[in-house]
């Protein structure tokens, strides 16, 4: 069984990525060819926002979306411990200071009743991450944001193509980022990204800062970076836009037996939890276990992969330790020991998850007996 099964995805597009690559290879414009103004276009209708802008990756996204916002030295910018690491290098890269906020226990999201207290003078921005596929709080942050003047850049990485309360997530604040790495919701075959604003200035600063802070050939108004997707990576994101609905409606389809199967069977199994006023496309199925080490390693023995998104948050990392205290941020540190992703994707049968789900409550089961004080945890 794959983690991700990204071959199977290949197959079932076979012929439009093929057709897409080969008519790349047919013009040649393999930096800015047509096929990247029309993945933007395509992905800012699908949004809703005015502007799309690819970027080479996610992390450039961020990064980007940052300059653009003049964030550099002196700043804070407020954000979740909880998360990919690329979230935080971007802040730092820039010179400026990560201020971490603790999560929600049930969705592992950034929790809003915590980041006003951690608001100063130097905070410029908030980084509220949709992690796992589920939009964070976005109205409530927002809400902080603008009384208190600041940016939002929603870390979309995981969440393209999930909605809250009726919008997409990318077009959920002021500045939306996301990630096209092969094994995200809505990937590509290498490096991508891209950036989603309705801010007309905000737009025209990132498409320069992407190409070196070029306003026109060889007139550099500031300064930049070499950030540009390549065209055959538009393009096959492309193609994987045409099934692209049909197979987040899968991944629903597969998290709703692990859901039926898994949850109230008071086994000591809860999912990260979800809110009825947003979707998620599950970039992860993610469970939250005691003795997640034990459970993983019976799943490894079935065969079955799995993965710790993630195992130290990151002002636990030996590089961002001088942060803050490694006892700050205390649900972050627990839900690293407990939380476990288990294989997802649109082509993850039925049948895969119901094996997935089985091995889970058989070792569950095995755990519970061998360890009488092992509580359920509430479902
Ligand atoms: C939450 C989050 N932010 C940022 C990134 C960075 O994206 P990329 O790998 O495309 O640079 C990722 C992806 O790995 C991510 O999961």
């Amino acid at each position: 069984m794959e983690f991700i099964d990204l071959k199977s995805q290949y197959q079932a597009s076979r012929d439009l990525i093929n057709g897409r690559i080969q008519a790349v290879l047919d013009h040649g414009q393999y930096i800015m060819g047509p096929e990247v103004a029309e993945l933007e276009e395509r992905l800012a209708r699908y949004t809703g926002v005015r502007h799309c802008i690819t970027v080479a990756s996610g992390t450039e996204a961020l990064l980007i979306a940052l300059m653009a916002l003049g964030v550099g030295r002196g700043d804070e910018v407020i954000t979740t411990p909880f998360t990919f690491i690329a979230t935080a290098e971007a802040i730092v890269l820039l010179g400026a200071t990560p201020v971490f906020v603790d999560i929600d226990p049930v969705t592992c999201n950034i929790a809003p009743g915590l980041i006003e207290e951690n608001i100063t003078a130097r905070t410029r921005a908030i980084i509220p991450v949709s992690l796992y596929g589920q939009p964070a709080d976005m109205d409530d942050i927002n809400a902080i944001a603008q009384r208190h003047g600041l940016a939002v850049i929603e870390d979309a990485a995981q969440s393209f193509g999930a909605t809250y309360r009726g919008k997409k997530s990318c077009n959920l604040s002021g500045i939306g980022c996301t990630s096209f790495f092969p094994s995200k919701p809505l990937g590509c075959y290498g490096d991508g990204g891209a950036l989603f604003t309705s801010d007309d200035e905000l737009a025209s600063a990132m498409r320069e800062i992407r190409v070196h802070g070029q306003s026109k050939r060889y007139v550099h108004t500031r300064v930049g970076v070499g950030g540009r997707m390549d065209t055959l990576q538009c393009a096959i994101v492309l193609a994987k836009l045409e099934l692209f609905d049909w197979e987040v409606q899968q991944r629903q389809r597969a998290a709703a037996v692990y859901d039926a199967l898994l949850l109230g069977k008071n086994a000591g199994i809860r999912s990260v939890g979800r809110r009825e006023d947003r979707t998620s496309v599950y970039a992860q199925y993610t469970v939250v276990l005691e003795q997640r080490d034990a459970l993983q390693a019976a799943l490894h023995q079935a065969g079955i992969p799995t993965a710790i998104h993630y195992p130290v948050p990151i002002h636990r990392q030996p590089a961002y330790a001088s942060l803050g205290s490694p006892d700050a941020c205390p649900i972050s540190v627990e839900m690293a020991g407990k939380v476990m992703s288990l294989p997802m994707g649109p082509y993850l049968s039925t049948a895969s998850a119901q094996q997935v789900a089985t091995v889970l409550l058989n070792a569950a089961d095995v755990a519970r007996r061998s360890c009488p004080e092992f509580m359920a945890l509430p479902e």
